[in-house]
């Protein structure tokens, strides 16, 4: 298996290109199933999440070409409405072929995701939502066998939380459906909004793209033709880098960004006392002249990410005074925090509350990644502690950062991916 190595300590500078967004992607790749011949998609992030996505499409049946950033699909193949057990437990994203199966089929299988690693994660109000839109839905086997023999029909939902997954199924079914669908209490997040933004530019009306009150005109089962769909910066890669520059005191340029995606992120930085110039499509970010502690909560767009909880809890680990950060969103969202103290921080868990002291230094050891983000906050440790940091099970982190090594490599880190022998 292979892990990362790093030295820490090494000063970086320069510009990092940050790839398209894979929480984007990924339920774009599934709306191409609502499409009536190819659809063209740039900008992917070359990792491994889009190839298990990409490959789950395949064995439906489509047609893909497939080149890192830029894909070809042609859905009009596909002959099964079956997604397998061993593709949707690899990722739960899966999920999101349920909506616009059913919809264009009138009928799909899914298997059910089961749990993950951050929390329980259920599924309940993606199956409620379409149940209202008249799903007959059952749970046999491990799976979710759905079906809508005279279609779906538009309905009211109201999501009871917020749900970014169960939103984007929820809007992808609309899109067929007969008559209007009202979504209540939608995710607004900008992945969402893509995916609207994509769907209504095949022509389906949706007002209120962006809000939380989501009105989706169905096409009564007309397939759609989508022009071409670039995807999105990521958010979530961009702040990792942000949170990379103030955790190793470094002025970095972020390049292909769209700033304004990045609020709740730039405010928490600068209340740790770093500055940031803004361009249209580039941020620059300059170190604090000394870190400043800070307080947060984890919150649906656009208060802060749940995505992005791990890596500020790293570079809170050196600041000066104590951090307090709630995880709202994810019950068990808090295993970097024994491998972060394995590296010399003093983090204390409480339920769904972390307090972080402040430590002088971090000290290189061997650490396990747990889960994509928490990956990515033992690498920013990793960057700063003293000596070298091993880091295993780093196929996390390739599931959802584009060419993680070449980007540090790059700004001059000192980090190289080993193989066991
Ligand atoms: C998406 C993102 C993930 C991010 C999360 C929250 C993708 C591929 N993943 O995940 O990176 O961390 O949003 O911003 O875009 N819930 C239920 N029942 C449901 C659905 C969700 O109780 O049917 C709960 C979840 O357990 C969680 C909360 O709602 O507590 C939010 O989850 P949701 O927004 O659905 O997250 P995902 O779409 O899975």
């Amino acid at each position: 298996m292979d892990y990362l190595e790093i030295q820490g300590g090494k000063p970086l500078s320069g510009k990092v290109p940050i790839s398209g967004s894979k929480n984007a992607a990924l339920p774009v790749i599934a709306a191409t199933i609502l499409s009536d011949g190819e659809v063209k998609l740039t900008n992917l992030p070359d990792v491994v999440d889009i190839r298990t996505m990409l490959t789950l499409l395949s064995q439906l049946g489509s047609n893909i070409e497939h080149q890192t950033t830029n894909a070809t699909i042609n859905t009009t193949t596909i002959n099964s409405t079956k997604a397998l057990y061993e593709i949707v437990s690899k990722m739960r994203a899966s999920i999101l072929v349920l909506g616009p199966l059913l919809a264009r089929f009138g009928e799909c299988e899914v298997s059910l995701p089961g749990g993950c690693a951050i929390g329980q994660r259920p599924i309940d109000l993606h199956i409620k939502a379409l149940e209202k839109m008249g799903a007959i839905i059952e749970n046999k086997g491990g799976y979710i066998h759905a079906s809508a023999p005279n279609g779906l029909s538009g309905a009211k939902i109201v999501f009871d939380q917020i749900t970014v997954g169960g939103t984007e199924n929820t809007v992808m079914a609309a899109a067929l459906a007969h008559g209007t669908t009202t979504i209540v209490n939608a995710a607004k997040e900008p992945e969402v909004v893509q995916l609207c933004e994509m769907i209504a530019s095949a022509g389906v009306k949706i007002k209120g793209i962006g809000t939380s009150e989501l009105e989706i005109e169905g096409t009564s089962g007309r397939l759609l033709v989508f022009p071409t769909t670039k995807i999105i910066p990521d958010r979530i890669e961009a702040g990792t880098y942000l949170c990379i520059g103030a955790i190793t005191h470094s002025t970095l340029t972020l390049t292909d960004v769209n700033p304004s995606h990045l609020g709740a992120i730039v405010d928490k930085l600068e209340t740790m006392g770093c500055s940031f110039e803004i361009e249209e499509s580039n941020i620059t970010i300059y170190p604090a002249k000394t870190l400043q502690p800070i307080h947060i909560v984890t919150l649906e767009y656009p208060g802060f990410p749940t995505d992005m909880q791990a890596q500020f809890m790293a570079v809170a680990s050196i600041a000066k005074g104590e951090s307090i950060i709630e995880e709202r969103l994810f019950e068990n969202r808090f295993m970097h925090v024994s491998e972060l103290n394995r590296l010399g921080a003093d983090i204390w868990l409480k339920g769904n509350i972390a307090a972080v002291k402040s430590v002088e230094n971090l000290y290189g050891a061997e650490v396990m990644a747990t889960d994509l983000r928490a990956s990515s906050a033992l690498v920013l440790a990793g960057l700063i502690a003293q000596g070298t940091t091993i880091i295993r099970r780093i196929y996390h982190l390739d599931r959802g950062y584009d060419n993680l090594e070449g980007k540090l490599l790059a700004i001059g880190a000192d980090i190289v991916r080993k193989k066991d022998r």
